[in-house]
């Protein structure tokens, strides 16, 4: 294979070298089926093929051996493309407890991308190699899409919403990153690179950089600036719920539902706080969109996300007092 011409990108996630596993198979599925039935429609055309005038076929009232084996075959070799598929898709889509989370910005036309560290980058991503990265992805104006064809991972950036990626670099290097989501007049403009570096290589480039507010330590001043912090007490006397250890736990709403406090949910209620209110809670808070940026709500979500239940044996904050 010619390789200023490969016919794929290079392999370099953990699960890149899966992707193509079952790609092939599916590719090889396709060829021996195409091929065969193709070959079957000329053989028939010929060997059964009209010799006269009143040639006339035996009827056949079909056959129950035959039609068992049509159905039953295939139905075997989609089954394994769904298995198999639906088992690196799970894969793909739980990033490791242990993962490093790197928060991803869209807008046209460019990435805005965070370290947990508080560096950040536009359009180009260094990242140590064998670490395990979560992207947390979302966009400030139209939908775009992080494409690394390297990683085999595509995640779409949905204004509004947050959605999740992970991978991690097998191999050093720079690799394409491409919004694969029509976007605008420079869509084909919005491309950079991901660099994997030796993890001492990534530490040392982390050094280089001006030094940095981690997301953590911005949302906490923001929550404290934005004066959250004067309903949203830790000692159930603020007349926004509780939010130490909320995080990842199931929420009960005033309209009966349950929600689980994830990302989403907690930007959900940062931008358009009255959309599902905590049961007990009055809908009093109002809304901060437009007065924080993408990159701010990130902030803020990291600081929730931060917080845990003070003091032992304390109410689970999950479940609101009611007053
Ligand atoms: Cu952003 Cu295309």
């Amino acid at each position: 294979m010619n390789p200023s011409f490969p016919l794929l990108p290079a392999r370099a996630s953990s699960f890149a070298g899966e992707v193509d596993a079952l790609f092939f198979f599916i590719v090889a599925v396709t060829i021996v089926f195409t091929v065969g039935i193709s070959a079957a429609l000329v053989y028939f055309a010929i060997r059964y093929r009209r010799r006269s005038d009143d040639d006339r076929p035996a009827e056949i009232h079909g056959s129950l051996a035959l039609e068992l084996t049509w159905t039953l075959i295939p139905l075997g070799i989609v089954a394994v493309m769904f298995v198999w598929g639906a088992k690196v898709f799970f894969q793909m889509n739980r990033p490791p407890d242990d993962a490093m989370t790197v928060s991803v910005v869209g807008k046209r036309w460019m990435w805005k991308l965070q370290h947990p560290t508080g560096q950040r980058e536009i359009n180009e991503l260094h990242v140590p190699l064998g670490r395990a990265v979560k992207l947390v992805i979302t966009s400030e104006d139209t939908i775009h899409s992080f494409f690394v064809p390297a990683f085999r991972i595509k995640k779409d950036a949905v204004p509004g919403r947050y959605n999740t990626a992970w991978f991690r670099a097998t191999k050093v290097g720079s690799y394409h990153l491409f919004c694969a989501e029509y976007c605008g007049t420079e869509h084909s403009k919005m491309i950079g690179k991901v660099v994997v570096l030796e993890p001492e290589a990534y530490q040392t480039w982390l050094a280089g950089g001006p030094p940095a507010e981690s997301p953590l330590v911005a949302g906490e001043k923001l929550f404290t600036e934005l004066n959250c912090v004067t309903c949203h007490r830790p000692d159930h006397a603020g007349r926004g719920p509780v939010l130490q250890g909320i995080f990842g736990r199931p929420v009960n709403l005033a309209s009966g539902d349950t929600v689980v406090a994830d990302e989403a949910y907690v930007r959900e209620s940062i931008v358009n706080p009255a959309a599902r209110v905590v049961a007990g809670y009055q809908p009093v808070m109002p809304t901060y969109q437009g007065q924080v940026s993408e990159e701010q709500l990130i902030a803020l979500v990291t600081y929730i996300e931060s917080l845990q239940v003070p003091t032992e044996g304390a109410p689970a904050p999950a479940v609101a007092p009611q007053r």
